[in-house]
């Protein structure tokens, strides 16, 4: 007699989720679906696209797809951008035991997932990655400024994660999904690199297989890796050797306060010793020119994912210089007390400064970018 119970249809819950991040990506939806929906015959799958609120409609038609298709889900985030959050919020949202990420963008070898699955399953691995660089792999026609630091990246990423991978950067892979529970409290979400940061933060070293493939050109729409995304590869291989107690915007937020001292210096240097101006005048534009390039730097760079714009910049502006102006005033009291009680000048003027630092970090965290920072 057959066995009654269906093996496969929309009626039993899936097997392997496919997340797909997705920024502008309109003209590619229709088309990756369709073909994972080929490679993946006879598998029990869903597709997770998380779409970060594309200004192109991309959620749109996602929706049409998925109206077609229980299988294919959607997830649309708004006020929020950033791949790796994106990943990590896709693969939390489903309950199927093996987890995919891949891009939309048809960029990655969709053919290679079911050979990835099965492998997965046969050597009992944790996590089977598609890799440009092992052999058979190919990065395709990138040029050579972007080999060279797709190498470089991968090369510090090596010593990050201790592990022996050719490829960390990679946006291609499959795992089970405890691997992800596992890790998912201590990663730190920011950036692209998503895959690194689960190594990095796996309490345990991963049985890894890597599968070569051919990335492939992107035939719609365009990348959105730009140069920042260099500045928060950096700040998250910061945020892995400083541990995760310290928010990894308060070491960008330090960084950039740190940034603010030289163009301080730069300014009074040019206002007093170069046009003549007095001390104080020079002081008081040195501080305002600072705390305003320090503001923008911020706006770019720490809050980059909940960036402000247009007329927001005008407040935001404005309560930083104000909530700063008060830490200077916090920094200089503290600092005095702590002199004035033979604590030595160093040490009382780095404690003004830590004081001064966390207290605009905290503040402007909640008035200029509205309590969005997590
Ligand atoms: N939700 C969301 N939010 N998706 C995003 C965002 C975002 O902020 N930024 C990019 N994506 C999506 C894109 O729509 C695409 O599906 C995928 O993430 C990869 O983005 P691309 O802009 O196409 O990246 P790439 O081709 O330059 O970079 C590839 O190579 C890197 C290796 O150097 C990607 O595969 C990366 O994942 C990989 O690390
Ligand atoms: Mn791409």
């Amino acid at each position: 007699m057959p066995d009654p119970t269906p093996t496969r249809g929309p009626c039993l819950p899936p097997e392997l989720a496919i997340i797909i991040p997705t920024f502008n990506e309109a003209g590619n939806v229709a088309e990756i679906a369709r073909r994972i929906g080929v490679s993946l015959e006879g598998i029990r799958w869903e597709i997770l696209f998380v779409d970060d609120d594309s200004p192109d409609g991309t959620a749109e038609r996602v929706r049409d797809l998925a109206r077609q298709d229980p299988r294919i889900r959607l997830l649309r985030r708004v006020g929020r951008r950033g791949l790796s959050s994106a990943c990590i919020e896709g693969m939390l949202a489903t309950t199927a035991p093996y987890l995919a990420v891949i891009d939309a963008d048809l960029q990655h070898d969709e053919t290679l997932l079911p050979r990835m699955l099965e492998r997965l399953k046969s050597e009992e691995l944790d996590i089977v990655v598609g890799s440009r660089y092992v052999s058979g792999g190919s990065v395709g026609d990138w040029n050579q400024r972007r080999q060279a630091m797709s190498r470089l990246a991968s090369r510090m990423a090596q010593r990050l994660i201790h592990a022996d991978l050719a490829d960390p950067m990679s946006g291609f892979f499959l795992l089970r999904a405890p691997i992800l529970a596992d890790c998912v409290g201590d990663l730190s979400g920011v950036g692209y690199k998503i895959l690194l940061d689960i190594f990095a933060s796996s309490p345990r070293p991963l049985k890894f297989l890597e599968m070569p493939y051919g990335f492939r050109q992107r035939e719609r729409g365009e990348s959105k890796l730009d140069n920042a995304v260099l500045w928060e590869y950096l700040l998250m291989l910061l945020q892995k050797l400083i541990g995760p107690r310290i928010p990894v915007r308060f070491i960008a937020f330090s960084l950039i306060g740190g940034s603010g001292v030289l163009v301080h210096l730069a300014v009074l240097w040019l206002l007093n010793r170069l046009l003549g101006t007095s001390f104080l005048i020079g002081q008081s534009v040195a501080a305002l020119v600072a705390m305003t390039t320090n503001f923008f730097l911020n706006n770019v760079l720490t809050y980059r994912d909940m960036r402000l714009r247009g007329r927001q910049l005008i407040w935001g502006w404005f309560s930083f210089v104000l909530a700063c102006s008060i830490g200077a005033i916090a920094n200089v009291g503290i600092a005095t007390y702590l002199f004035e009680g033979d604590s030595g000048w160093v040490l009382s003027a780095l404690a003004g400064i830590l004081v001064g630092a966390v207290w605009n970090y905290a503040v402007t965290a909640v008035y200029t970018w509205r309590g969005k920072a997590g």
